[in-house]
């Protein structure tokens, strides 16, 4: 006879730029069979895309109209999520390129923006379910105060700004964290922050796999009292 599926679980994982959490979230996702959410990769993807049809950041009926003309839908590649505009997704070279680094939180705090994503994004739980993954774990700015809030399980990543700095660096990357950072904390819309309830973690002094064992432990509590 087969095992029971585990009772389906929404996993909400915040924090600053270059905290941990995509490495988290990946590692989580393989680990326990949930579709994972990067829902940076799809305010970097609008960016691009905006910033290559020339639509400043500013909210308007030409932005409304550029959000409107994007065909946003999504694939499944493994155990991730990955927005599609049109038939391709957004190269990784343009996604993490300098440029969309430095106007990424500009145009993130746009409502306009905010809003094309959104559903998408809460959408993507109800897909996880049909596609036959045991939950989601989605990460980003505002999942588990804005996106999910009520995920069953929440998270804030954070470390020392130094260390987050040459994390990128040592991806290879210019990247404007600090700026990022404020901009993304101050904005109006769906600011940065640790949402009500959430766990936080130093992701500067556990290595990875401790990090990604500090959350499937809450997972695995959450699998056995459900
Ligand atoms: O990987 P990293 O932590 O550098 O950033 P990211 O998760 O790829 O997000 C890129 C940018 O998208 C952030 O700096 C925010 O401006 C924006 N973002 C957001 O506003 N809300 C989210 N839920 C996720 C990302």
């Amino acid at each position: 006879m087969n095992a029971p599926s585990p009772p389906f679980c929404t996993v909400a994982i915040d924090g600053g730029a270059a905290s941990g959490k995509s490495s988290t979230a990946r590692g989580l996702s393989t680990r326990y069979h949930l579709l994972h959410v990067d829902t940076g990769s799809h305010y970097r993807a609008l960016t691009h895309l905006l910033r290559r049809r020339g639509q400043p950041p500013e909210e308007g009926e030409a932005l409304d109209e550029a959000l409107a003309d994007l065909p946003l839908s999504a694939r499944v590649d493994d155990h991730h999520a990955v927005l599609l505009a049109g038939e391709e997704p957004v190269r990784e070279k343009d996604l993490r390129g300098l440029e969309v680094n430095e106007w990424v939180s500009t145009y993130a705090a746009l409502p306009a923006v905010r809003h094309r994503l959104l559903a998408l994004q809460r959408w993507f739980v109800p897909f996880a379910r049909e596609e036959g993954f045991a939950g989601v774990v989605m990460e980003g700015r505002d999942i588990g105060s804005v996106v999910l809030p009520d995920a069953d399980l929440r998270f804030f990543l954070e470390a020392d700004p130094d260390e987050r700095a040459a994390r990128r660096r040592a991806e290879g990357q210019e990247d404007t964290i600090a700026d990022r950072d404020r901009r993304d904390t101050e904005r109006q819309s769906s600011p940065l922050v640790c949402p009500e309830g959430a766990t936080r973690i130093d992701t500067g002094s556990l290595s990875l796999p401790e990090v990604i064992a500090r959350v499937g432990d809450a997972i695995e509590r959450f699998r056995e009292k459900a």
